[in-house]
């Protein structure tokens, strides 16, 4: 008797796990996405609709530690700011903490960029499930919190390696479809999005992504299954 109480104890403990995780938006990799695969931990989503240019998807409020670098190229500006983010992870947080590598890893990118001044970028790292409601403050002050909302974005996917000119271009294409499809969106930034760490060479996976704003759209709807025909 005792022992089958605290079998329901445990069972309800474990679906409080798993819910709490499901709803962080933090899962393990492998049920998410087969771009995902490098870390332990991923970015759940859930797709909205898609079109043979970009893919709509959900994502739940997260939470992540977050750095800006002001420079006059992104690589540049990603690199420093990537360094700090690492040092982080690695424990340069109050604990001395060793906290997993997540992904994917978001750079913020303005929109309008002068060549004569430098652009602020912001790299993020997505907290682990484990450290999305209470991670270590960091030691470096130029770190900092930031909660995503509740969010659709517009998703256009591509290979290789994120280089500046290879994700400008690929945000310039999707901003033509997005204007074709006559979808709202926040002009003023995208994300670049990568999963791959510099040590991977084949299979790379990055994104680029827009915020929608209001119902986003797909000109082409999810397929859905053909209703059974009724007798
Ligand atoms: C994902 O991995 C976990 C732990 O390794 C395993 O228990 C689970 O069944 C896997 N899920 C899928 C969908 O493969
Ligand atoms: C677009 O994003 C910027 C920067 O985050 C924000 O200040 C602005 O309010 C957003 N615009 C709209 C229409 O939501």
């Amino acid at each position: 008797m005792v022992r089958s109480l605290t079998m329901d104890f445990l069972v309800g403990l474990l679906m409080l796990v798993f819910l709490g995780s499901a709803e962080s938006g933090v899962g393990p990799s492998n049920s998410s996405s087969s771009f995902c695969t490098e870390s332990k931990e991923c970015l759940q989503f859930d797709l909205v609709c898609k079109t043979d240019e970009y893919e709509v998807r959900h994502y739940s409020p997260t939470r992540w530690v977050s750095t800006d670098a002001e420079a006059y190229f992104m690589g540049v500006g990603a690199a420093m700011a990537f360094r700090r983010l690492f040092q982080y992870i690695t424990g340069a947080n109050e604990g001395g903490v060793k906290i997993e590598m997540t992904a994917p890893v978001l750079v913020k990118i303005p929109e309008e960029t002068k060549m004569w001044e430098p652009a602020v970028y912001t790299l993020s790292f997505l907290l682990p499930s484990a450290y999305q409601d209470n991670p270590p403050a960091p030691t470096n002050d130029k770190l900092y919190f930031t909660d995503m909302p509740d969010i659709d974005v517009y998703v256009r996917s591509y290979g290789g390696w994120m280089l500046s000119v290879t994700s400008r271009l690929h945000a310039h294409l999707l901003t033509k479809e997005l204007q074709r499809a006559q979808a709202s969106y926040n002009h003023t930034y995208h994300y670049g999005v990568g999963y791959d760490s510099p040590l991977k060479l084949l299979n790379r996976h990055n994104e680029v992504w827009y915020v929608a704003e209001g119902d986003p759209e797909c000109l082409v709807p999810v397929e859905t299954p053909a209703e059974p025909p009724t007798p």
